[in-house]
């Protein structure tokens, strides 16, 4: 009796082994077979480079990665392997292959014209903490209703209030000293203003770091290192779960708790708009655009508003400072271009200009052009392909044939490496000079992409680029002479965001 159980026991155990098998089996011929038919329909090549010599984890890479990062020259390096390598080639990374690529026409596929094919999954686990789910964080329709949402706050030209950031730049003027020798870092400065700014821009009300003593501001110390947890959540992956960070855990309460305030403020403050209506005189006092506000007035859901105003938050803070900050790096070891500037700006007799006025100033956009072609601040990214696809280019031994995108690759495309190509810049690719972008001799299209491009281009280009140019424009009214007190050249500092690893150290003397 008992051995007769057992025996049936064993039996289903290998029937049920065999099927098991035979299903994954079949499962992987069949996908074998449809890539096989894919790959024949779209006249797919193989990538005939691949970085790693060792083709099933991938850990020769290990050694180069851990130099590169000890040298601060991740992105440096990575120009030398495309130069090796070509625009396109594969690295395995584990269990995962990976396609990088600074080719245009891929770049232009994943984000634009197979949009649809591509998403960013893996990046909500890291975020999520901090950001909730909004449009930085989520895909698909979370993200285009997030989209929607936020979309017409952005809509005016004038979106970023000259005001505002006027009110700020007396603040900074405050910091800086004015004899000519006192080194000043102008990029923890930056960094002040641009929370500052965006405080107010958001919420309606800065925290003002530049004004205070800015290790009180409780707020910008909680988000400075509730950022940094988001990288090293990122970096751990699964592997977080060992690594519990409590101090990570408080920072994203009180950064949630600060915008939760503003949340609940605008819903009241649109609660006695609405009640107000029918009395006209209450429509005349909000004349002042407060984005919580905004939001607010679109939807009922707190927790949305919240969330989105902690994406926007994060998206715009540290990109707009690493702008500026390596901008100036670039202009204190360019002393001719600081003239030139100032001899552009002159043009305003002193006063600060108007929107049309800073529009205006063609050698001041081609200096930001130029600091976002060098160093762009967002200088590498990536896309998940969520089906397969294909990229144009990349296959064959020539690299100009299609190439088999499998559902589940990572595609990285960096454009540090991309905004370096002699083919497109010239032989000086490396050189800071905003000449390059004079009289229109430069309209690149997917080859410049310091904004990225397709559906998910950044929302907030316009008021980056009035905030910086504001700022260019005032302190070259301000300071005749801007003196680099850094011997050493720039050097990388990877974060969220690309800037100066040794800060802006600068030295000044007024007008
Ligand atoms: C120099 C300054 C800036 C640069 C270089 C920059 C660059 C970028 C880039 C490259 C992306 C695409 C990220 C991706 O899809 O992987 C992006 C997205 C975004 N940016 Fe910016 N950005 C800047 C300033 C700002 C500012 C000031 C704001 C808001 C006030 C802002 C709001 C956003 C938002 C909300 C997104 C997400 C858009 C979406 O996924 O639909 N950015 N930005
Ligand atoms: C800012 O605060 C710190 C400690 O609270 C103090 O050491 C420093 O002197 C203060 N600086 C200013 C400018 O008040
Ligand atoms: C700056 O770059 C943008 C984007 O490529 C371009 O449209 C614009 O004309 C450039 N501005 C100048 C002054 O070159
Ligand atoms: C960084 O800045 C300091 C001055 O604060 C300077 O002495 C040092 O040489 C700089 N380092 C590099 C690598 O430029």
């Amino acid at each position: 009796m008992t051995v007769d159980l057992e025996f049936h026991l064993k039996v289903t155990l290998v029937l049920v082994a065999a099927v098991l098998t035979l299903t994954s089996a079949f499962a992987s011929i069949k996908r074998f077979l449809a890539c096989r038919r894919f790959v024949r329909t779209h006249g797919c090549q193989p990538v005939s480079k691949s970085l790693n010599k060792d083709p099933f984890l991938g850990l020769d890479a290990i050694p180069w990665t851990i130099r590169a990062v000890l040298q601060h020259r991740i992105l440096e390096r990575t120009c030398e392997r495309f130069r090796v390598y070509g625009n396109t080639f594969t690295v395995k990374e584990l269990q995962r292959r990976a396609i990088l690529t600074v080719e245009p026409e891929n770049i232009k596929t994943i984000l634009s014209v197979k949009f649809h094919d591509y998403g960013i999954k893996n990046r909500l686990k890291p975020f999520q903490p901090l950001l909730g789910k909004g449009i930085f964080d989520t895909d698909g329709d979370h993200w285009a209703s997030s989209r929607a949402l936020i979309r017409p706050s952005f809509t005016r030209d004038q979106v970023a209030d000259l005001t505002t950031l006027e009110a700020l730049i007396q603040d900074l003027f405050k910091l800086l000293p004015r004899d000519g020798k006192t080194i000043v870092d102008l990029q923890d400065l930056f960094f002040r203003y641009t929370i500052d700014s965006a405080t107010e821009f958001l919420f309606g009300q800065s925290v003002g770091t530049l004004k205070k003593n800015h290790s009180d501001v409780e707020f910008a110390h909680a988000f400075h290192y509730a950022q940094r947890a988001v990288i090293i959540r990122g970096m751990l992956g699964p592997l977080k779960m060992f690594y519990p960070d409590r101090k990570a855990d408080e920072c994203n309460r009180i950064c949630r708790d600060f915008a939760q305030q503003f949340v609940e403020e605008a819903f009241r403050a649109v609660a006695i708009q609405k009640q107000g209506q029918n009395n006209p005189k209450a429509e005349l006092k909000q004349k002042k655009h407060i984005f919580s506000n905004e939001l607010a007035s679109r939807t009922t859901d707190k927790i949305r508003v919240q969330d989105e105003l902690m994406n926007v938050l994060l998206a715009g803070r540290d990109t707009t400072a690493s702008l500026l900050s390596n901008l100036f790096f670039s202009l204190t070891k360019n002393p001719a271009i600081w003239d030139k500037l100032r001899r552009e700006v002159a043009s305003l007799d002193g006063r600060a200009p108007t929107y049309d006025e800073l529009r205006s100033l063609r050698y001041a956009r081609c200096c930001m052009n130029e600091s976002l072609r060098l160093h762009p601040v967002v200088p590498r990214n990536e896309r998940e392909a969520v089906r397969d696809t294909v990229l144009p280019l990349g296959g064959g031994k020539d690299g100009l044939s299609p190439i088999f995108v499998p559902k589940g690759t990572l595609v990285g495309y960096n454009l540090y490496a991309m905004h370096r190509r002699t083919d497109f810049y010239g032989p000086d690719a490396e050189e800071f000079r905003p000449e390059r972008w004079e009289d229109g001799n430069l309209q690149p299209h997917w080859e410049y992409l310091p904004f990225n491009g397709g559906p998910r281009i950044c929302i907030g280009q316009q008021y980056a680029l009035t905030e910086v140019g504001y700022v260019l424009v005032r302190m070259a009214q301000e300071f005749g002479v801007l003196e680099s007190c850094d011997a050493g050249p720039w050097e990388e500092s990877l974060t969220l965001t690309l800037c100066s690893r040794n800060g802006t150290k600068v030295c000044l003397t007024p007008a």
